[in-house]
């Protein structure tokens, strides 16, 4: 209660004294943020020229940082020793910047849909550097063999359809992967969920069927799964039974050379494990009772009190993730698989075959913030503040996705500034009384003030333009990309090259 007091939080007295009011610090759910990423949010006065001239909401990329991440997924494979290639899945962000940036490295991109396939050619991509998965239309299908893309087929029948059109136009051979998505217990308790997307390896025979059909159109090069899920164990039951299907598909005469376990390796985005564990401990007692609810009118976030008892499960991804990007690669490769009895780094070399990763939202982690301008704090009553932002829930799909991190408040320059801890509900610019971008109070050590800007760090994997649109004419933020040294450009206008030696350089031999 100390703490309440000292904080100058108004809070509303507990009714009935089994309800523990909360304490501020319980609450908060400080993001974990790189280098670049503090030294642009320190950086007031850039940050509200930005917006002053782009407007709110404003998205900030920066693209050497998915060069980074690049680099630290490739060092896995480095590390153990295994060859095959980081494929960037591009559907996480729409950014042209980080797709051009990406094509000046080494790695690879992974498109799922028509335009991504001609976003990444048109960015610098050779087609043997794309790969195309997801379901596929027949012009998408048209255009990935006829550029020479990889395909990884969803099901037969899309295989089918590929292969219709390579005889059909005279297209041959493409490189395919077919995906699966259910695989046999191999003796452990893992279930696989199901998935829309690929085949039971009990149905291989579907995807043979095909093959047979279209030897001179298609060339079988590997064997592919995502799974939907953070669980090492359902994903090393995954590994094993790709490892029977390539055996299978060589004995039946196919050279599959290569292993893809699609994406999924997720991102840490807060600083404390503490601070998760007390949010997580309040919000359970919150739904059961046992104190001051701290969420829109006593949302659960999947959990609910049914007499007394909890129910529901936890719908929020688990923002505190130390295990997470590379080093989740690197755990699962060190894991032993029970079948074979070797790590799967181990059974990948003696196999001679490619690892191949889709990652998405860890490639983007630390790559993007989202402005958003405040409106106006409102006191509703005396358990409800509102802080009204210039950004929907489309723009920061946080809620959506359920990843519950704190903004940052980033204060406009006024001397006569009093600051004060507080906390409210984010509320959005919708006419909609849906539009929440928090439905949790977020707590700040300064309450935001009109004026002022609320930056959500590390959106740019999934929260930042996956779900925008111009409900009620309202703007899609601009997305701008960001150098190290603060220097920035609109998104379509960043190319990884820099203009100013380039043109000096050229005057100079002419
Ligand atoms: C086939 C495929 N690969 C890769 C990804 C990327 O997953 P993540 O962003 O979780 O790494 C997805 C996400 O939906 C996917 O469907």
């Amino acid at each position: 209660m100390a703490a309440v007091a000292e904080s100058g939080i108004d809070m509303p007295t507990a009714k009935g004294c089994a309800i523990t009011p909360l304490r501020e610090e319980e609450v908060f759910l400080e993001p974990a943020l790189s280098h670049a990423a503090r030294e642009l949010l320190d950086s007031a006065d850039f940050l509200h020229g930005l917006a002053h001239s782009l407007g709110s909401p404003l998205n900030i990329l920066l693209p050497a940082q998915i060069e980074a991440n690049a680099k630290a997924f490739t060092s896995v494979f480095d590390r153990h020793r295994i060859g095959g290639a980081v494929y960037y899945a591009h559907k996480a962000n729409r950014s042209t910047a980080l797709v051009r940036h990406l094509a000046s490295t080494r790695a690879r991109i992974d498109i799922a849909s028509l335009g991504e396939l001609q976003h990444a050619l048109a960015s610098g991509f050779a087609p043997d550097r794309i790969m195309a998965t997801g379901p596929k239309t027949p012009e998408f299908l048209w255009l990935a063999a006829r550029a020479g893309v990889v395909v990884n087929a969803d099901s037969p029948s899309e295989l089918d359809t590929l292969g219709r059109i390579c005889r059909s136009h005279g297209i041959a051979p493409v490189s395919v992967m077919v995906r699966f998505s259910g695989f046999v217990n191999s003796g452990t308790t893992v279930m696989s969920r199901q998935s829309r997307f690929g085949i039971h390896e009990a149905d291989v025979r579907h995807y043979h069927n095909v093959l047979d059909g279209y030897r001179d159109e298609l060339e079988l090069i590997g064997v592919a799964y995502h799974l939907d899920t953070i669980g090492i164990a359902e994903k090393a039951q995954a590994l094993d039974g790709c490892l029977r299907l390539v055996q299978e598909f060589h004995a039946a005469g196919h050279p599959v050379r290569a292993v893809d376990i699609g994406g999924g390796y997720g991102v840490n985005y807060l600083a404390s494990e503490q601070q998760w564990e007390h949010f997580t401990t309040a919000l359970t007692e919150a739904v059961l009772g046992q104190r001051e609810s701290f969420t829109w009118r006593g949302h659960g976030y999947g959990l609910r009190a049914e007499n007394g008892k909890l129910r529901g499960a936890l719908s929020l991804y688990p923002a505190h993730r130390p295990l997470s990007g590379p080093a989740y690669l690197d755990n699962l490769l060190t894991q032993q698989s029970p079948v074979w009895g070797q790590s799967y780094a181990t059974l990948l070399q003696e196999l001679m075959l490619d690892l191949v990763v889709e990652p998405g939202r860890a490639l983007l982690d630390q790559c993007g913030i989202a402005l958003a301008r405040v409106l106006e704090v409102r006191h509703a009553d005396s358990e409800t503040t509102f802080i009204r932002l210039d950004i929907n829930h489309g723009d920061v799909s946080l809620e959506e996705h359920g990843v519950a991190v704190d903004p940052i408040v980033v204060p406009q320059q006024d001397p006569t500034r009093r600051s004060e801890a507080g906390g409210g509900y984010l509320i959005g610019n919708l006419c909609l009384e849906a539009d929440f971008i928090s439905r949790r109070r977020v707590y700040f050590r300064n309450m935001p003030q009109p004026g002022d800007l609320l930056a959500f760090p590390n959106t740019a994997g999934y929260f930042m333009d996956f779900s925008a649109d111009h409900a009620l004419h309202q703007p899609i933020a601009r997305k701008i990309a960001v150098t190290a040294d603060h220097r920035w450009c609109l998104d379509d206008e960043y190319w990884p090259i820099d203009r100013q030696a380039l043109t000096t350089a050229g005057g100079d031999t002419q």
